[in-house]
């Protein structure tokens, strides 16, 4: 072999071995637009556990690739997430903000056979669209369910529905009466507002005028929650005593530091309060804010990137040698470890995660508004059922 060829062979069969010690991960967020919180908080969840833990394992680089979904944009999710397994080789895509991403998604990841893990993306019949789906979130029945129970049981018999005109909205309702009248309550009225949404006085001046004591409401976290308290507590609703119920999504860690005060004794239920009292919590907070500063603090989705991000570095451990997409499944389905929210687990039937549910109540504690946690449900499966 002439020596240029030789060398030639050579440069190419170190960039192969390169290559092969390298899992590349597609991050598929929205990090743009009306819902960037949600990149920035999954992507902020992501890297922290990448910091703390290193980014080589079992002898391979862990690389990065990031994609700006910009939101409920289906077909660019598609086209992203092609693009991310036939050009870029990635191992698994991660990520998955909003139901028409993780929707649009799942025939690619069943045709490629591409593990894809869900962080946020939250109707439930999202993992039975395709065997590669794996979720570390939640989904709308598991987190609405416990709370229309409690209510029932704490005084509240009349409520008023409002919730977002998509898939994920249609879930919270049903999920939210079901539980909530088997408890006794009754849903007096309900209504759908568009994802985009951000003027409520109508829709709130018709709930008024039907003098519910409580409103239900499911909006995707980011401006609509914060649109919508400012004009449940400038229309007097607060003031006139309606309890306000919701997934965390109506009173995230950000929605509370835009409102203040006004918005103590705001229920809702998560899998993650940031004032959740243990160790791995403390450590979790402490080491986030060093990392990105005390604000915003981590939401359900910045814990979702993290353990997340922690079960794809246990799978990508497992497998050592080459990421096989059949055993990457088989090894994400035996995933149970401590979160900083709490214990979880993969259901390996489902690929859904069990986990503890907290009905929250916002609370000044030393000096700071926090989702003070009132009530636990433990090991609440995807339907919604506790242990
Ligand atoms: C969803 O589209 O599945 C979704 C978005 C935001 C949430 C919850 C669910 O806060």
């Amino acid at each position: 072999m002439r020596p240029a060829l030789a060398a030639l062979v050579l440069l190419l069969a170190a960039a192969g071995a390169r290559a092969e010690d390298t899992v590349r991960i597609g991050v598929l967020l929205p990090f743009s637009g009306p819902f960037a919180d949600f990149g920035m908080q999954i992507g902020n969840g992501m890297a922290l556990y990448l910091k703390q833990h290193g980014d080589v394992i079992a002898g391979k680089k862990i690389e990065l690739i990031r994609r700006d979904s910009e939101g409920a944009k289906p077909d660019r999710a598609r086209r992203l997430a092609q693009e991310l397994i036939t050009r870029d080789k990635v191992d698994i895509i991660a990520g998955f903000g909003l139901t028409p991403e993780a929707l649009a998604v799942a025939p690619i990841a069943t045709e490629a056979r591409t593990p894809m893990v869900i962080m946020n993306a939250a109707t439930s019949v999202i993992t039975e669209k395709s065997p590669y789906f794996v979720r570390f979130s939640f989904t709308l029945s598991q987190i609405v369910s416990p709370l229309g129970a409690w209510a029932a049981t704490h005084g509240i018999k009349r409520v008023y529905a409002v919730v977002a005109d998509y898939a994920p909205g249609y879930e919270a309702e049903a999920a939210f009466t079901k539980a909530f009248t088997a408890g006794g309550g009754e849903v007096a009225g309900a209504m759908r507002v568009p994802i985009n949404a951000l003027d409520f006085t109508a829709y709130l001046q018709r709930i008024k005028d039907a003098r519910p004591q409580g409103v239900f409401l499911f909006v995707p976290s980011g401006e609509q929650p914060i649109a919508f308290m400012k004009a449940f507590i400038d229309l007097g609703l607060a003031e006139a005593g309606v309890t306000l119920l919701g997934g965390t999504e109506i009173i995230d860690e950000t929605v509370i530091a835009t409102l203040g005060d006004k918005a103590v004794g705001v229920i809702s239920t998560q899998n993650y309060s940031s004032a959740h009292p243990s160790t791995e919590n403390r450590q979790f907070l402490a080491d986030w804010t060093a990392a990105f500063g005390a604000h915003p603090r981590p939401n359900f989705m910045g814990v979702a990137g993290y353990d997340g991000m922690h079960a794809i570095i246990e799978v990508i451990g497992k497998l050592r040698r080459e990421i096989d997409p059949d055993k990457a499944m088989a090894a994400f389905k035996s995933i149970a470890f401590m979160s900083p929210r709490g214990p979880i687990e993969i259901d390996p039937a489902t690929r859904d995660i069990v986990e503890s549910v907290y009905i929250r109540r916002v609370e000044r504690v030393d000096g700071e508004l926090v989702n003070k946690e009132i009530f636990e449900f433990a090991k609440v499966d995807a339907r919604g059922c506790a242990e």
